[in-house]
């Protein structure tokens, strides 16, 4: 588990994370998202302290290492991988090199970290290409480089800062793909920072929305997607705004499905019950959290409005109600 408790970090007059309590259960996929500059890779360098925070603790996997000294500190460090963007690799040295490293530092002895550096290898799909030199592979291969890399000192939870951003969307979903299967296989945790939705859609749990440097929204996918008015979910769901097209009087809702709902035809029983024309604005269907989930939008016109709402509530669907139309 990692928890931090009102954790805080400001450079000059930013506050780049300010007063964040969270807490990220063992083994999950978490995401953080928010925009650039948001305090994302703050956060991320909070987590293993490569950063101090000004205030608050920092927990991870039972030991708070906000209370340890530096010695202390860096044997705490080992159970923390870290993932970036730019992959970091050394040039001057061949894959398994690269993958040693780590071990090197904490002088494990040349045997074991060639055998573990070739057992992570074998874990990422790479160890075929041991003995090439790290610019001799493509982006992906690099970043599965880096994942190897981060694992090789057996971490207890891993740190993935826009691990993805710099890959096309085939080779993004075979990386998250393989953080899925570490996740299972290893049991690691896995902090998951970026700012694609596509990315949480895939592997993750849970994720928390950042803002300035506050989290404004957290929890579980499948129960944001059940609660009114998640922006998360919102952004999940990306249905834009609502067209100039639709008249005035018209009142525009949201319904949203998952699980057990999502493949009951609402919207055909809708305008049976209350012998009406809806219209359909935007749908999208998506895997969310290992659910299947959906938004619907639909304009329904007149003053029938309020008695569709109702209807659609009381059959247990989550309704959101964009516009109240001039006619409801
Ligand atoms: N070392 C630093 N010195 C001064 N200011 C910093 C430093 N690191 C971050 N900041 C500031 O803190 C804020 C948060 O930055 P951070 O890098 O955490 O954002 P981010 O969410 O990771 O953004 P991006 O998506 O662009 O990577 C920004 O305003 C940034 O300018
Ligand atoms: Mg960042």
């Amino acid at each position: 588990m990692i928890a931090l408790e009102h954790v805080s970090k400001r450079y000059g007059g930013v506050a780049a994370v300010d007063d964040v309590s969270l807490t990220i259960p063992t083994g999950e996929i978490f995401g953080i998202v928010g925009q650039s500059g948001a305090g994302k890779s703050t956060l991320a360098r909070l987590v293993n302290l490569i950063e101090r925070p000004d205030a608050g603790t920092v927990t991870v996997d039972g030991a708070e290492l906000t209370a340890l000294g530096e010695g202390e500190l860096r044997a705490a460090r080992r159970r923390i991988g870290m993932v970036f963007q730019r992959f970091n690799l050394l040039g001057s040295r061949t894959v398994r090199g690269n993958v040693e490293l780590a071990l090197e530092l904490d002088g494990t002895p040349r045997a074991e970290r060639r055998e573990r550096a070739l057992e992570m290898l074998d874990l990422v799909g790479l160890s075929h290409r041991a003995d090439a030199s790290v610019h001799e592979l493509s982006g992906g291969q690099q970043q599965r480089v880096g994942i190897a890399r981060a694992l090789a000192a057996r971490p207890r939870v891993l740190l993935s800062d826009e691990a993805t951003s710099a890959l096309d969307p085939e080779t993004t979903a075979s990386i998250l793909e393989l953080y899925r299967r570490i996740n299972a296989e290893l049991g690691l945790t896995v902090l998951l920072i970026t700012h694609e939705m596509d990315v949480v859609k895939a592997v993750c749990d849970s994720a928390a929305l950042v803002e300035a440097g506050r989290v404004v929204e957290s929890g579980r996918l499948v129960d944001l997607i059940r609660t009114p008015g998640s922006r998360l979910t919102a952004q999940l769901f990306p249905l834009g705004p609502i067209p100039d097209s639709v008249p005035a009087e018209a009142t525009v809702i949201d319904i949203t499905f998952a699980g057990g709902t999502a493949d009951r035809p609402v919207i055909a029983q809708l305008a049976r019950d209350h012998g009406l024309d809806v219209s359909i604005l935007g749908a999208l269907i998506e895997r969310i959290g290992g659910t299947q989930a959906g938004r619907t939008r639909l304009e329904v016109p007149g003053a029938a409005a309020s008695a569709v709402v109702a209807d659609l509530r009381g059959q247990g669907l989550l309704v959101e109600v964009l516009r109240t139309g001039a006619a409801a």
